[in-house]
């Protein structure tokens, strides 16, 4: 069967990661999140995570050269030789571009583009009503997708916690950077014939639902 080489598109707040997750469960792929390892280097306290928390916490893009170095590295790692699912991952037209020739180079494609559509005006409410595992990086809401016991996660029973830049004022500036920044994405992978948007407002579990049947299509159509 071949490889499936995946990108998670869309704002903040869209459910990249809450489907990451499930599409973990049913494809054996390498999950790249950019976000999750800028958290990780600032957990850390390394220089890298020093430099990034500034960034983050402002809700700008941490820059270019920084993260296609970071990329770049974990790409080459032998787990992701067999497929990857990147989170957060490309967020500008240079990172896009960047991606494209380390693929190039190591004579491999991309096989598509989720692409999560939500609407500006839900994104604040599930970012406000958003709590994070720190060490698994999975991802609740206090409403639309609650852990079993208040405050707990599911699996290792861990504190669920709020993230730095989840605070309203930096999820606003979060949308905007991404509307000017990583929404010109969408264009981009349109015209090469990869976008496969998906209606991210329903339910998570509709949600996962369109994703598998999006990518079983993709995998059919890379094994004919
Ligand atoms: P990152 O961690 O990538 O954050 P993000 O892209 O802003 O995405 P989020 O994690 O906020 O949202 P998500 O789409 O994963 O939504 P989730 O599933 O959690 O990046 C953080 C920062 O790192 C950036 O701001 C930047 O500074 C830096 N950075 C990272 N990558 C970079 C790069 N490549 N270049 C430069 N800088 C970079 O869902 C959100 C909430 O909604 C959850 O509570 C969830 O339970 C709930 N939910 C999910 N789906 C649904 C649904 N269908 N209905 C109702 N609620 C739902």
């Amino acid at each position: 069967m071949s490889e499936l080489n995946l990108i998670l598109l869309g704002p903040p707040g869209a459910g990249k990661g809450t489907q990451a997750e499930r599409i973990r469960e049913d494809f054996d792929l390498a999950y790249i999140a950019t976000g999750d390892m800028l958290r990780q280097a600032v957990a850390e306290g390394s220089d890298l995570g020093r430099e990034a928390k500034r960034y983050m916490d402002a809700g700008e893009l941490v820059p270019d050269a920084v993260i296609i170095g970071m990329f770049s590295e974990r790409l080459r790692a032998d787990d992701a030789r067999d497929g990857f699912l990147l989170d957060g991952f490309p967020r500008t037209i240079a990172q896009a571009d960047a991606l494209g020739e380390a693929l190039m180079e190591l004579g491999r494609d991309l096989t598509g583009v989720l692409l999560f559509e939500v609407p500006d005006e839900d994104i604040v409410r599930r970012i406000s009503g958003r709590r994070v595992n720190p060490g698994s990086g999975r991802v609740y809401h206090v409403d639309f997708d609650p852990p079993k016991v208040a405050g707990r996660d599911d699996v290792d029973g861990s504190e669920l916690v709020q993230r730095d830049d989840d605070r309203p004022e930096t999820v606003r500036k979060r949308l905007a950077v991404y509307h000017e920044q990583t929404a010109p994405l969408i264009a981009y992978y349109e015209e090469r014939g990869l976008l496969h948007p998906i209606d991210g407002t329903c339910a998570p579990a509709e949600v996962a639902e369109h994703v598998r049947r999006s990518l079983a299509t993709l995998q059919r159509e890379q094994d004919f």
